[in-house]
């Protein structure tokens, strides 16, 4: 089989990244880049010797980027021309406009979670629904707290049944860097339940969920706790069996130093990750309690970099590569080498 040929829209926080996952995939080619403005991460890649190609998307200003001598290789129709699939992380009203394009060039997409889910045939989650997603045109990710709290709820799932999970989440405000939402100091309250919590039930309609969301004036990580009811008791050594068999679950122990989402940020720099990425959750060992018959546990969401994975599992079911989850999500862990530190 060729290569499968993928452009990304939007190179913002979650579009570099996804770049950088393309071009790890050994089965994939990563065709360029399109974005509107010389924003910082731009300039930043060109300062890299522009290891993509860039395409500039309506609207944009070509002269401002020649100014910076940024070079560009076309349009975002040129791009959307030579691929098989975009991975659409543009903003957030942007991709229905994007997926006008894509459809009058046969092209398929996969959409970031700040989309409607209208935009796509099938809400997707690599471990959770991959066949559904398999040949399907049009796919938009679960955002980052879903898809992490599904990677855990779908982990005790397929082990030992789950019938409820109860969620509470405490919400970094921004990304690291970001000003757009000024400088805080308080919590805010969302209207329950939660739309992560509704967007389980969709992927997993077999589970009952609802949850509460707070948000906190930090940028490194969302922190979910969740309580779950499983069809058996599950115990504190059941749950911790799954949990430390799933790739992209990373199990730490406060007493290792792990205090918080900040000491998993640090470790992800420490390691040498690009931009302090962490692709896994963090779960805490220390978390996991019984509460009668039900299961509690806190996870941390690395809500940058969590998404990733999912995506390129995206591709994989979208373009028929694997058409089974298990060697789809198998084959995503092996290039982005994730799990090998188990
Ligand atoms: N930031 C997160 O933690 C996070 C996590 C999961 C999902 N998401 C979702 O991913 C998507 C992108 O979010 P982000 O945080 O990367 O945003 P961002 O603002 O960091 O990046 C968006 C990029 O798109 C570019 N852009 C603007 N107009 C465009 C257009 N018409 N066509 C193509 N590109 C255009 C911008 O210049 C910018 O570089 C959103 O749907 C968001 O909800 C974000």
């Amino acid at each position: 089989m060729s290569k499968i040929k993928v452009g990304v829209a939007g190179y913002g926080v979650i579009g570099q990244r996804l770049a950088d996952g393309v071009a790890l995939q050994g089965d994939m080619e990563l065709v360029g880049i399109a974005d509107l403005a010389p924003t910082l991460s731009i300039r930043a890649l060109k300062e890299k010797g522009m290891p993509y190609n860039l395409y500039l998307v309506d609207g944009a200003d070509k002269s401002a980027f020649d100014a910076l001598d940024i070079p560009v290789s076309g349009t975002f129709e040129d791009l959307i021309d030579k691929v098989d699939i975009m991975l659409d992380s543009s903003p957030g009203g942007v991709g229905m406009k994007n997926k006008a394009l894509y459809e009058a060039k046969g092209v398929k997409a996969i959409f970031q979670g700040g989309k409607k889910n209208s935009v796509a045939d099938v809400f997707f989650h690599g471990y959770a629904n991959y066949e559904k997603g398999v040949d399907k045109d049009y796919l938009k990710l679960t955002s980052c707290n879903t898809t992490g709290l599904i990677r855990s709820v779908d982990c005790l799932d397929r082990a030992y049944g789950i019938e409820k999970v109860a969620i509470t989440i405490i919400r970094r405000v921004a990304d690291p860097g970001d000003y757009h939402r000024g400088l805080t100091n308080a919590l805010q309250m969302d209207k329950a339940p939660s739309h992560q919590a509704v967007d389980l039930m969709t992927i997993m309609p077999h589970i009952e969920a609802t949850g509460i969301l707070v948000h906190t004036p930090v940028t490194h990580g969302h922190i979910i706790t969740v309580v779950a009811t499983g069809k058996q008791k599950i115990t504190k050594e059941m749950a911790l069996e799954a949990f430390q068999k799933h790739p992209r679950i990373r199990v730490v122990r406060i007493d290792d130093g792990f205090k918080g989402n900040a000491s998993l940020f640090r470790y992800a720099r420490d390691l040498g990750n690009p931009r302090g990425d962490m692709y896994e959750i963090g779960l805490w060992e220390d978390s996991i309690v019984e509460s009668g018959n039900d299961i509690m546990y806190a996870i941390n969401i690395p809500q940058e970099s969590v998404t990733i994975p999912e995506t390129m599992d995206g591709i994989r079911a979208a373009c028929g590569m694997q058409k089974d989850g298990a060697e789809g999500t198998a084959k995503t862990n092996e290039y982005l080498k994730i799990g090998l530190f188990k």
